[in-house]
């Protein structure tokens, strides 16, 4: 069998668990305002159990609902009245031979005191972060009230089903602020000391034994190295003294996270990790350790999860995003059919909107993802009815597979020589090899399911009635066109190649030469990649922004990722600047490009030998309406609709397609 590792039964304690994939905890903001499980969180669940996972640590659960609200939407099992929803999530996993467990958690100076209207507890007076609020240091009767609210939960949940409870002591919360010597200062016996410092955990696994058990499963997650470059975060070689104290007091297994509360990439990366970067931390504690180790480490697919097996990284592959871009992920694995899962490409769009948001998780590759509720099996009404699907990037390519599986039979039309569309731009920029996977399993997923593609074909409303004459409607997914704006010098500056787009640098169809200087209009997400593509190409460029500061609409992690790659050239930066004129090069006379300053008004000359525009895109309005004009049944999707991201693309693709009627 393929997988081999992968797929052989494993145990943690009592527990025997069917495969080695398990799927990490994420918080969802899924739950009602009394944190009990909505009924489309528990389909969310359930959709990834019956993907084929062996078990599934469910999101962070809240002990605790009055010192400890992280969040309005957030899980809990604080409270009697929270048994029987969680029990209707149990059960639901349960149904496909997939454990379940909860992960109880304290946020501790995480905390909002916004939804709480009380101080943040933590073991010391240590603010989070900078300018976070100062917490109150517990005092041993507020150590002891929390513990018992741990003991209440983890009983609460084994009574709803859950087969196991993992303390959550990653990521800067209250068990790893009392784990590290930076927020904890406490001199009595729960600071100081491994010991000590562990002491507040130590007796709740001790409750939970004297309350549950001593079979009851306990697993315990937390950072293997906190990443974190300030004295009294835990490093790697401290982790394993806590780790090893843990084991001895006899927690089941551990689930190896990194980062903390002011590292949060080194938990959740942005798409330019590399998948194993951080092995060697995992790797370390499986050979400290005899309990079983479950770890992540930025896993897009089964085989390098088969490799960490292979090379002793870890017991249990810990699954995250994947989880979220492809549930079945399991499944195709054991199917022989890996191709076919679609690959997570590290936007964190996952984690914008939950953390960043506080809205519901959802998925940009997956359009489905936590709305299976919303959009249950695909009706298959199709009948095979040909369908037109105008475009094949993102959009048209979710649109085209949505079809197929629905029954349709849909022929995808691309005016280029390949599938991709924006993705085979996004994918150029240094360290976006993530996108080509992702396109690559959609192509797979077309060619599965049979659907016809006509590639460099040229789409009219003309040609395609004449290529698809029984079309019983169209999904124009045409895309969008760059933003050219009235800019004086802008028209004859594009004629004679002094003006080009940023899609034209990453596709090599305009070059900025070695010794040309560049001045890059625009930073979104684009005007830096390109940047950073000209940039690590040696040459020398300007960055102008009309808004306050750079990456306007750009999620913070991701742009401080991006920040930090183009920094270190020393690019000239010019955040509240208004481009508004365009000089070309004259005889003997160096073009340059003429900005002002938004806040100030006061004018600024600035030397360039290539203008390049990332100013954002327009929609194709007029092919659009040729094709509302030409055919009576007409759905428009991705950017041809709406200029946007890759999660609006396959949104609007899927929903396209999941609605269209013949
Ligand atoms: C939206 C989101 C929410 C998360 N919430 C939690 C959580 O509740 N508890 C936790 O321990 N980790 C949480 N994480 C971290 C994940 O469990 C996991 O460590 C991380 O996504 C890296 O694994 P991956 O590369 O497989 O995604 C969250 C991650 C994401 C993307
Ligand atoms: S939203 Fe982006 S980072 Fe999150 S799971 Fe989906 S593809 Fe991966």
């Amino acid at each position: 069998m393929a997988y081999e590792k992968l797929f052989e039964e494993g145990r943690i304690g009592s527990m025997t668990i069917k495969n080695r994939g398990v799927m990490m905890p994420m918080a969802t903001d899924m739950a009602d305002k009394d944190g009990l499980p909505t009924p489309r969180q528990i389909r969310y669940y359930q959709e990834r159990a019956k993907g084929g996972l062996g078990m599934i640590i469910n999101e962070y659960t809240g002990v605790d609902d009055i010192d400890s609200i992280p969040s309005i939407h957030n899980l809990r099992a604080a409270r009697d009245y929270h048994i029987s929803a969680l029990e209707e999530l149990t059960d639901a996993v349960h149904l496909y031979g997939c454990k379940i467990v909860a992960q109880i958690h304290h946020g501790g100076a995480t905390s909002n005191p916004a939804f709480t209207g009380r101080d943040n507890l933590a073991p010391s007076a240590v603010p989070i972060a900078d300018g976070r609020p100062v917490p109150k240091e517990m005092t041993l009767e507020d150590i002891k009230r929390i513990k018992d609210k741990f003991l209440a939960a983890a009983v609460r949940c084994k009574k709803a089903g859950y087969d196991a409870v993992e303390l959550h002591g990653a990521h800067g919360y209250l068990i790893a602020q009392f784990f590290s010597k930076y927020y904890n200062r406490r001199t009595d016996e729960y600071g100081g000391n491994v010991e000590n410092r562990c002491r507040f955990v130590a007796e709740i696994i001790e409750g939970i034994r004297r309350e549950l058990g001593p079979k009851y499963p306990i697993l315990l997650r937390m950072c293997g190295d906190e990443m974190t470059p300030v004295d009294g975060f835990l490093s790697l070689e401290e982790g394993l003294e806590i780790a090893k104290h843990l084991e001895s007091l006899g927690i089941d297994a551990i689930n190896i996270s990194n980062g903390s509360a002011r590292n949060g990439d080194a938990n959740c990366e942005p798409f330019s990790y590399q998948p194993g970067w951080k092995k060697h931390v995992a790797k370390a504690y499986k050979e400290a350790l005899s309990i079983p180790v479950i770890a992540t480490n930025t896993i897009k697919d089964p085989d390098f999860a088969e490799q960490l097996l292979e090379e002793g990284v870890c017991d249990f592959v810990g699954l995250g995003r994947s989880q979220l871009a492809d549930p079945e992920f399991m499944n195709k694995a054991k199917a022989g059919t890996p191709e076919l899962i679609r690959k997570c490409i590290g936007c964190l769009y996952c984690r914008e909107r939950v953390l960043g948001g506080g809205l519901p998780i959802r998925c940009a590759v997956n359009p489905r993802t936590a709305r299976e509720i919303e959009f249950p099996l695909l009706h298959k009404s199709g009948q095979g009815k040909q369908v037109a699907v105008v475009g094949g990037g993102p959009a048209g390519m979710q649109a085209a597979i949505t079809l197929a599986e629905r029954g349709y039979k849909p022929i995808l039309f691309e005016k280029e020589e390949e599938l991709g569309g924006t993705l085979n731009i996004a994918d150029k920029p240094p360290l976006k090899d993530k996108i080509t996977r992702f396109k690559e399993s959609m192509e797979a997923q077309l060619a599965a399911l049979g659907v016809e593609v006509h590639l460099e074909a040229e789409v009219t409303p003309e040609t395609i009635k004449t290529a698809c004459p029984d079309a019983a409607g169209v999904i124009v997914a045409c895309g969008a066109a760059p933003l050219i704006p009235p800019i004086d010098g802008i028209a004859e500056g594009m004629e004679n190649g002094f003006v080009v787009t940023a899609e034209d640098v990453i596709t090599g169809k305009a070059v900025v030469r070695e010794g040309q200087k560049a001045a890059v209009i625009g930073s979104g997400l684009t005007g830096l990649e390109t940047a950073e593509f000209l940039l690590s190409n040696g040459r020398k460029l300007d960055i102008i922004e009309m808004l306050p500061a750079l990456g306007p609409g750009v999620f913070p992690a991701i742009l401080n990722d991006e920040m930090s790659r183009i920094k270190p050239y020393d690019p000239g930066l010019f955040p509240g600047h208004k481009l508004t004129a365009i000089h070309a090069p004259a005889e003997n006379e160096p073009g340059y490009i003429t900005v002002e300053e938004t806040a100030t008004g006061e004018s600024l000359d600035l030397s360039a030998d290539v203008i390049i525009l990332a100013m954002g895109i327009v929609p194709r309005t007029e092919l659009v309406q040729a094709f509302k004009e030409a055919f009576g049944n007409v759905y428009v999707a991705g950017d041809a609709s709406q200029g946007g991201r890759i999660a609006t693309a396959t949104r609007q693709g899927f929903e396209a397609a999941y609605t269209f009627k013949a």
